[in-house]
Parts: structure tokens; sequence; C-alpha cells
């Protein structure tokens, strides 16, 4: 099989040859791909009780998670508690509390990109875990070179790595998981995985107990459930995975966004300029944006919700689901164990709702003339219940806490900065952009070439000032030694 996201344009082709619903079998494992909303709402949604469990192949599940993440573990009562401690710690009312601190991660961003605005890439994603650190962790991250960063980036490409059949027997031949590592190196490649995580978590639950038991440590959500643990059937062990499965889960997908916006507005600038003279009407030019003001920046969401859309259309695939009984569907028999993929790249273009296509058009989302428009603006667009954060019982949990941390980055990273091609001093031509992305699920962007320009020295200045007092007020004071 190929890898993700070179999946897309194969699903895409057998959409076009096959229809909306394709059956195929890949080593014995039978799969379907949903190509519309209805198909994926009748199955993961309206059937959701069947059609909820994982499938994750072998050296993922038993090899490396066992039990203790709920994203790649099949239904049980494990993962309905999994799921339990994370809504009640993502949900609206909990995030909302935790603005102050995504607003003043947003600060430290915005002054790295002043000082250093060549590395955005390094700053965005020092964002991204930044605000992990601080909301759930209790804390403070000074730059990526942070070693639980580098370990949790080394991490997720492992895990991510582990998916493939062709480097993990055991995705094969699940039988191999329990021969010894002579016989099977990559099962010896599995345990080193599994010690990296494991050292993670210790790292960051030892700090945590260690302050709390001189009682020094700084309010987090990790600490909370702690105090809670009673509350939650969750040993504290699983809770520690928990956590650290956000700092995989909770920081490569948001960054990932920011990128595409990133890539979106040096393609069609005309966007970067409505967005940025709508901040400029409600904002002025004297302060940065904030989260109050966000029900007043519709374009500000419907760029992010473009972005989301157009990494759907080229980059993700979503985590598949698991059918846990022999079921028909529209003429279909589709046989107990299959796994099945909702095609998000064929959702949405779907012309029914995107009469355009897969053209890039935030217009959608504003517009009453086009069928996605919805009102109030102030309202809408939202991230929340969209498609390319997944489907039924297994639909991510992270949503409203993403639409929080991108809308106000990008809000501010707009008021703030110009994003533009790079010119080629050899021919004062601007350099075209050729997207390519990681072969592996959930992909990064490779490297691309882009210049971050900050609009002017008033906003410059502002940036400075609002980023000091943040950085004066910050309640976690200097990163942990
Ligand atoms: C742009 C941001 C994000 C996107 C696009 C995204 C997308 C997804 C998708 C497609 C799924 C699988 C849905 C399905 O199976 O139908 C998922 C699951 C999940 N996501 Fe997210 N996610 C994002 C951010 C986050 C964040 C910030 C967190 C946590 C802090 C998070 C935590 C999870 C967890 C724990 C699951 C597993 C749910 C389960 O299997 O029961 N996600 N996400």
């Amino acid at each position: 099989m190929p890898k993700n996201p070179q999946l897309i344009p194969l699903f895409n082709d057998w959409h076009q040859k096959y229809g909306n619903i394709v059956q195929f079998s890949v080593l014995g494992l039978n799969q379907v791909v949903l190509n519309t909303e209805k198909a994926v709402n009748d199955l993961f949604v309206r059937r959701g009780q069947h059609y909820s469990d994982r499938g994750i192949p072998t050296a993922v599940a038993d090899g490396i998670a066992k039990g203790r993440v709920a994203a790649l573990m099949d239904r049980s009562e494990t993962w309905r508690s999994h799921r339990k401690l994370i809504h009640a710690i993502l949900s609206a009312p909990a995030t909302t509390r935790h603005e102050p601190a995504i607003e003043l991660e947003t600060l430290y961003t915005l002054v790295g990109l002043l000082d250093d605005p060549e590395s955005y890439s390094a700053h965005v994603e020092r964002y991204s875990f930044g605000v992990i650190f601080r909301v759930c962790l209790g804390r403070k991250l000074k730059d990526i070179n942070d070693f639980i960063v580098q370990e949790s980036i080394k991490s997720t490409g492992e895990v991510l790595s582990a998916f493939r059949p062709d480097k993990f027997a055991s995705n094969i031949w699940p039988a191999l998981l329990k021969a010894p590592d002579w016989l099977v190196p990559s099962n010896k490649k599995l345990k080193a995985y599994v010690a990296r995580l494991q050292n993670i978590i210790n790292i960051i639950r030892g700090d945590l107990k260690e302050d709390m038991d001189k009682g020094t440590a700084p309010d987090s959500l990790q600490k909370w459930f702690l105090e809670h643990i009673d509350e939650f059937e969750i040993s504290e062990e699983h809770g520690a995975w928990i956590f650290q499965a956000f700092l995989s889960a909770g920081t490569r997908s948001p960054y990932n966004v920011v990128m595409q916006y990133m890539i979106n507005v040096m393609e069609h600038p005309e966007w970067q300029q409505k967005v940025q003279e709508e901040i400029d009407a409600v904002v002025g030019k004297d302060r940065l944006p904030r989260f109050d003001d966000v029900p007043n920046l519709p374009t500000v969401r419907a760029v992010i919700k473009e972005a989301l859309r157009h990494r759907s259309l080229v980059a993700e695939i979503g985590i598949p689901h698991k059918l846990d009984k022999d079921d028909f569907y529209e003429g279909h028999f589709i046989p107990k164990g299959t796994l099945l993929h909702a095609n998000y790249s064929a959702i949405v273009s779907d012309r029914s709702l995107y009469p355009d296509g897969p053209v890039y058009n935030p217009a959608r989302w504003l517009d009453p003339s086009f069928p996605t428009y919805k009102e109030p603006l102030t309202t809408f667009p939202t991230l929340m219940n969209y498609t390319s954060f997944g489907y039924g019982r297994r639909a991510c949990p992270g949503t409203y806490f993403t639409e929080r941390i991108l809308t106000i980055m990008v809000a501010r990273l707009a008021w703030g900065f110009n994003v533009k091609k790079k010119v080629d001093p050899k021919t004062g031509l601007e350099i075209p952009l050729d997207i390519k992305y990681e072969p592996t699920p959930n992909p990064k962007p490779f490297p691309f070439p882009a210049v971050v320009e900050v609009r002017d020295e008033g906003r410059a200045r502002v940036m400075r000032r609002e980023g000091e007092e943040g950085a004066r007020g910050d309640p976690l004071g200097k990163e942990r030694k």
C-alpha cells in the first residue's frame, strides 16, 4: 500500500472509478473507503455503536500503546474512562479558563518572530508545545530545543512510522510481536520506542510530584487530575500517558494548520489583505487582538477553516474506524473487522456543498451565496463538528481547544506580520511554492521558503510592549530547571 498522504490521490481515483463506497483488501484485511458525508454520518454516527473500534496495526496498538492511548485503542471501558477525563479537561468551559495562558503563549511567539523571523516554523512549533506545556503540564517552555519537546517530536515520528507494514513484521503477522528480538529485530525497535515514551512520562510526572510535595507546583491540568483522581476510573499511570499523548495529538495538528494558513496566504495574498483589513477595523493599530474580539473576526475564522479544509484535501486522512459486527449498507455487505476510512478529501470537495470543488476560497464561509455559509457570523464559521476532526464517538475531543489556540494565534500573526513568498535575489522573481508533505499520517509540510515581515514599526512596538507586560506577569516565571 502507498503511504499517507499518497493514499489520498489513490482513494480519489477509486472514488471516480468505483463510486461512493469502495471495498478493497490488503493482506486479507477488508477495508472500505467512504466518500460522502452521508455515508460517514450513516455509519460512523448513526450506527456508531458498531463502527467505533480502531483496528490499529499490532506494532502500534500492542507493541507501543498497550491500551494506554485513547486514540489508539478499541472501544472498551478503559477507552470510555480516558474520553471522560479528556472531555472534562478540554471542554469549552474548561478551555475558556485557559485563555489568558494561551494569549501569553502567543506573545512569546510574536516576540520570537520579531527577533528571529527566519525561524518562523520553530516559533510556531514552540507555540503549539508551549500551550500544552503551560496549560496541561504547568511548565514554561523557552524554545523547541527543550529535551521533552525534542524527545516528543522523535517519539511521535517513531509511533507514526510503526504503522508501516513493510518495516514492522508484526503488522502483517501479529504473533511475531512475541518472537525474540534476534528473530524479529523490529520488536527491539518497538521496545526502544516505548522506553523513550516512558522516559518522557517519568520526567514530567516525577517533576510534577516533586513540586506538589514541596507545595510549589503551579496550577495545571495534570496537577488537577492528580488532585481529583478519585473522580475518574483512571490510574495515575494511565493519566500520565493521557497527558503525554497531548504532546503529540495536541501539538502537531495545530502547528500544521498555522503552517497551512501561511502557505495559503502566500498563494492568495488577497486573503491576507482581507484578514488584515478586518482585524484593523475591529482592533485598530494600538493593541493586539484578544479573545473577546474573536466573535467579530469571521474572516480570521474563515481562513483557518479553509486551511483545515485544504489540509484535508491534500494531506490528512484521519484515523480509520473498525466495525465490530457484520453489516449491510446500501447494497454492500461489510464484514465484521472491516477497517473504514472516511475520505475527507472527497467529502470536503463534494460539489453539492463545495460548488467550486477543491478551489481555495474562504468566501464560502462568509458569503450567503455558498451552501456552506451559516449565520450568525459571530459564531460561524466555526471548527466545531467539521469533517477534518472526524465523526461520531471517535471524533476529536480537542476541537474546541484547537479553535481557541488557532484563532488567537492567526489573528495576532496577521495583525502584526505579512507572510510573503521569498524573492530570488538573482532573478528578482518570487520563488514558487512547491509544498510537499511527509509520507506519514498527519504529515507536516516539508520546510518551504517564506518571508515573515513585521507590518510596521508601530506594530512592532505594540508587540514588544504587550510581550514585556505578559512576561512580567507570567505566573510561571522562569522555565523549570
Ligand atoms: C487542527 C487540530 C486537530 C485536528 C485536525 C485533529 C483531528 C483529529 C482526528 C481526525 C481524529 C480522529 C477522529 C475519528 O476517528 O473519527 C482525532 C482524534 C483525537 N484527537 Fe484530535 N485533532 C486536532 C487537535 C487535537 C488536540 C489539540 C488534541 C488534544 C489536546 C487532540 C486530541 C485527540 C484525541 C485524544 C483523539 C482520539 C479520540 C479517540 O480515538 O477516541 N486533537 N483528532
